[in-house]
């Protein structure tokens, strides 16, 4: 069966602050897409969240980039940013940066990661969720999954998967996009995706067959806005099990609370701290930022899940890491490494004081 699985995501209000999503927002969420699965628009959804992002997910036969799909989604964003004003939750409607839907919303504000494929007999889905971060930091966690032997040991002993896999990469700033071949080209790979605010992988294939193993959210809205709006806050689609890396092999990298750019205001850098959905509360700091794991089975396109993948109790020493991490990150105050630098982060003072002190440089002789 072809079936396509689309992850549209908004920030449309937080609660509290930037910290969480408020319980009726979801629940108007559902009834949206309840209604759309009435109509047969949809095979499936499921709705969740991670911090303060609402995550829609939903199964259909539309193909990628519907115009019917993406209209539901906004629809559905637009009706909780009511509800969201009417509770006076913070930021509401962030995210929806056009008054009108155009026909997709790839662009408009809220991120996107859709695949279309052939449902396999057993469809082993993980789809993960990031707060208070960009889509680049989804690059080191999937370059681990899809080319490093160390975490995948697939790729070494299990034949399906020996040829390797191919990753697309996006250069978010010019607009551009190659494809690398692992494992021959992972120096080349790595030149690019290791500036992951620059160049962010977009999606990954198998590359003996050439079908999709996950494909990520990759729009910056910083840079679709041209000033300061909100996180990109990321999802990204991985299939696993048979030809791809196994539920263990995907989930392994974020043992590593990897570095990654965000946090408070956007403008730091902090560790990921792997939780379960339920701890996708950013709190400290408004963070450190948070990654979320929501794993499906597909059976003829219906959800069967989700299981909340980073619940389980192996993660806690990631998490403990998280913690240590954050604590020596944030005693940086607002010093680099912790602050991103100046052309980097999301708020700045820096043109009007700038303008303030014009006349009191001097030149050094
Ligand atoms: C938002 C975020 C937060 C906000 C901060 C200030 O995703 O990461 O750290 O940037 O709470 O928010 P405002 O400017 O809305 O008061
Ligand atoms: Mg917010
Ligand atoms: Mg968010």
């Amino acid at each position: 069966m072809r079936i396509t699985l689309s992850v549209i995501k908004a920030d449309i209000g937080g609660y509290v602050g930037h910290s969480e999503s408020h319980p009726d927002v979801l629940a108007k969420a559902d009834e949206c897409l309840a209604q759309a699965k009435k109509d047969k628009l949809l095979v499936d959804y499921h709705v969740t969240k991670c911090g303060d992002d609402l995550q829609l997910i939903m199964t259909h036969q539309q193909g990628e980039d519907s115009e019917k799909i993406h209209k539901l989604a906004w629809d559905t964003f637009i009706d909780c940013t009511e509800l969201a004003k009417q509770l006076k939750l913070h930021g509401a409607g962030q995210d929806l940066l056009s008054d009108a839907f155009s026909g997709n919303v790839r662009g408009m504000g809220p991120g996107v990661a859709e695949m279309e494929f052939d449902e396999r007999g057993a469809e082993t889905i993980i789809i993960f969720m990031a707060d208070k971060t960009s889509s680049g930091a989804w690059n080191l966690p999937l370059y681990k999954m899809f080319a490093d032997p160390f975490n995948t040991i697939g790729l070494v002993i299990a034949e399906n998967m020996h040829q390797g896999f191919a990753f697309e990469v996006h250069d978010v700033k010019e607009h551009k996009k190659i494809t690398f071949n692992a494992p021959e080209e992972i120096y080349d790979l790595l030149v690019f995706i290791g500036a992951p605010s620059h160049y962010m992988v977009k999606a990954v294939y198998h590359r003996e067959t050439g079908e999709i193993a996950a494909t990520s959210s990759t729009q910056r809205l910083a840079l679709i806005a041209g000033q300061y709006v909100g996180k990109d806050d990321p999802v990204c689609i991985v299939r696993s099990q048979g030809t791809f890396p196994a539920v263990g092999e995907v989930l392994e990298p974020f043992t590593l609370p990897l570095l990654v750019e965000g946090w408070m205001r956007g403008s730091h850098h902090g560790p990921l701290m792997p939780v379960s959905i339920p701890d996708s509360t950013p709190t400290r700091f408004d963070g450190p930022p948070r990654v979320v794991a929501a794993g499906f089975q597909l059976s003829g396109g219906m959800l069967v899940g989700p299981r909340d993948m980073f619940a389980d109790k192996s993660f806690d020493n990631a998490r403990q890491q998280a913690n240590d991490a954050a604590d020596f990150m944030r005693a940086h105050g607002p010093f680099e490494p912790h602050r991103k630098p100046l052309e980097e982060m999301e708020y700045t003072t820096m043109p009007a004081v700038m303008k303030k002190l014009a006349g009191r440089f001097v030149d050094l002789d």
